[in-house]
């Protein structure tokens, strides 16, 4: 790999764009995956009939399906206190900043909501830190395809100031996908997003996402037909580790990335590895 050594984090030697390498199978179990590939892949087709019918169900059945296992905490609470915690979980009236590193990153945040789904607004920045909202489909577009520098495809250009206090709003300020491993750089700064504005309007929480699984993680882009059948097919369960913090409003963007690095378990890498860093990474490794 060391012809991307200029995508490489000097401090950290992370390359956060690179896909993490998959296990070898025997051929055994990679026919016991196929058998069971197959009866998911219907499943799978049922379930995606039954979303606009109960859409919260089909998210469960979709990560269910996908082997995803979800262990969430919060900061400063015990483990053993679930009722606490789900009374801290994002809700109406929540900001949420989180890394993200997958397609499934926002249906897990889904779930963990206590609101309406319908509720939820996603937002993305582009390179200049405007903020798009997209639906929840378009998040999980947007994980699969090519960060788009500029005006945002699928997404609508928003400002803040627009957003009822009714909504649980997630912004991804590094604005595209890394792997495992890393915290990009942020697109957004205390110009584009003041969090003591924000305050006025909501409650601020930061999520750090962790998920080690390579065949989930999509650093660079991917059919998402070519996505459902590896991760159907390939048996390995995604273990996500989620860590909520809440927030007050002398927090500043680098100590929120910082919180989100969940005391080093993700990596900060430098502001050199940036979204048009990983347009031009994207393009050497096909
Ligand atoms: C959870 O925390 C709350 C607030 O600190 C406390 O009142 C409650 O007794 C705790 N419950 C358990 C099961 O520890
Ligand atoms: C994910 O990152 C951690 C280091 O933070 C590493 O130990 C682990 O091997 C990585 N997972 C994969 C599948 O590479």
């Amino acid at each position: 790999m060391e012809k991307y050594t200029t995508y490489r984090d000097k401090g950290t030697g992370i390359s956060p764009f690179l896909p993490l390498n998959k296990p070898k199978v025997n051929v055994l179990l990679r026919l016991v995956g196929v058998v069971i590939g197959i009866v998911k892949l219907l499943a799978l087709s049922i379930v995606g009939l039954l979303y606009p019918v109960v859409p919260l169900l089909s998210i469960k059945a979709v990560l269910f399906l996908l082997n995803v296992d979800v262990d969430i905490s919060v900061d400063n609470i015990k483990k053993a206190n679930k009722s606490l915690i789900q009374s801290n979980l994002p809700q109406k009236g929540d900001f949420v900043i989180s890394n993200y590193q997958s397609p499934l990153d926002p249906l897990v945040l889904s779930l963990i909501t206590n609101n309406r789904l319908k509720h939820i607004v996603w937002l993305i920045p582009d390179i200049e830190g405007n903020l798009y909202e997209y639906s929840l489909a378009g998040v999980v577009g947007h994980a699969l395809s090519l960060p788009n520098l500029h005006a945002q495809k699928n997404g609508k250009k928003i400002q803040l100031s627009s957003i009822p206090e009714s909504k649980t709003v997630y912004l991804f300020p590094e604005g595209t996908t890394s792997n495992n491993k890393s915290i990009l750089p942020f697109v957004v700064t205390a110009d584009t997003v003041s969090i003591p504005k924000l305050f006025k309007k909501f409650k601020v929480k930061a999520v750090s996402i962790k998920n080690e699984n390579p065949y989930t993680t999509t650093p660079i882009p991917q059919p998402i037909a070519s996505y459902l059948l590896t991760n159907l097919f390939a048996r390995t369960s995604s273990y996500y580790r989620l860590k909520e913090f809440i927030l007050d409003k002398d927090h500043t963007w680098p100590e929120i990335r910082d919180l989100l690095s969940n005391s080093g378990r993700l990596k900060l890498v430098g502001k050199d590895l940036s979204l048009e860093k990983k347009v031009e990474f994207i393009k050497k490794f096909r």
